[in-house]
C-alpha cells in the first residue's frame, strides 16, 4: 500500500491524491481495509509470478439507496496487461452477486484513458461529465461519470468466464 501509493505514476490519474502517505498511514490503511463492517469493501490484486499483491479494487458505498462506487489501483508495473479489466470484472460480478447493487458507478478523471477503456470494455457508459470538477496541477480537469446496469456488464464480461 505504502508502495503504491508513493508511486506518481499510479496516482497521477487517481480522483484523489495525497499530498504524502506515511508507513503509518499505509498500516492504518490496511487494517481499516480489511474490516467487513462499514459500507466499503476492499480486495488486494493477486497475479500469478508476483509475490506480494500489485494493487487493489474497491467498492464504496454498498447497501445503500445509491449504487456503490467502483475503485480500482494497480500500483505496480503491470498496469496495461489486462490486470485491471479482469480485477474490475471480478469486483462488479461481487457487487452484483454477492452484494446484490442494482448498478456500479465510477467518477473518472476525463484524462484517464486506461480506466475509461476498461470499463467501456466491460459495458459501462459514459453518463455525464462534471466540469472542472478536480483540481488538477494548478488547473481544473472535467471528471466524467460512468455507470453499468447487470445485463451491461454480463453480456460485456461474457468472455472472462467468472
Ligand atoms: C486504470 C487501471 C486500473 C487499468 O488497469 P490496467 O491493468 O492498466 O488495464 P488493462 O491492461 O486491463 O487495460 C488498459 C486499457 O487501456 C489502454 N491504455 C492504457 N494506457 C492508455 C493511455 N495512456 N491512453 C489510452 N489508452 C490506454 C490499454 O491499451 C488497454 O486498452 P485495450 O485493452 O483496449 O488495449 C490502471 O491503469 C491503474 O491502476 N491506473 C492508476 C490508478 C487509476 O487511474 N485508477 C482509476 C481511477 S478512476
Amino acid at each position: 500500500m505504502h508502495r503504491w501509493f508513493n508511486n506518481p505514476e499510479a496516482t497521477r490519474t487517481l480522483m484523489e491524491q495525497r499530498e504524502s502517505f506515511s508507513e503509518e498511514e499505509a498500516r492504518a490503511w490496511v487494517q481499516r481495509a480489511a474490516t467487513t463492517d462499514g459500507e466499503d469493501r476492499k480486495y488486494a490484486i493477486e497475479v500469478e509470478g508476483h509475490e506480494e499483491p500489485v494493487g487493489f479494487t474497491a467498492l464504496y458505498g454498498l447497501f445503500c439507496q445509491t449504487a456503490p462506487e467502483l475503485g480500482a489501483l494497480i500500483g505496480d508495473d503491470v498496469r496495461g496487461k489486462g490486470v485491471g479489466r479482469r480485477a474490475e470484472a471480478l469486483t462488479i460480478a461481487k457487487a452484483f452477486d454477492e452484494f446484490g447493487a442494482h448498478r456500479v458507478y465510477g467518477r473518472i478523471p476525463a484524462y484517464n484513458e486506461a480506466a475509461k477503456r476498461v470499463v467501456t470494455s466491460l459495458g459501462w457508459r459514459h453518463e455525464g461529465t462534471m466540469r472542472g470538477h478536480l483540481r488538477r496541477d494548478g488547473g481544473l480537469a472535467d471528471c466524467e461519470v460512468w455507470g453499468v446496469l447487470p445485463e451491461e456488464f454480463r453480456s460485456a464480461a461474457a468472455d472472462l468466464e467468472l
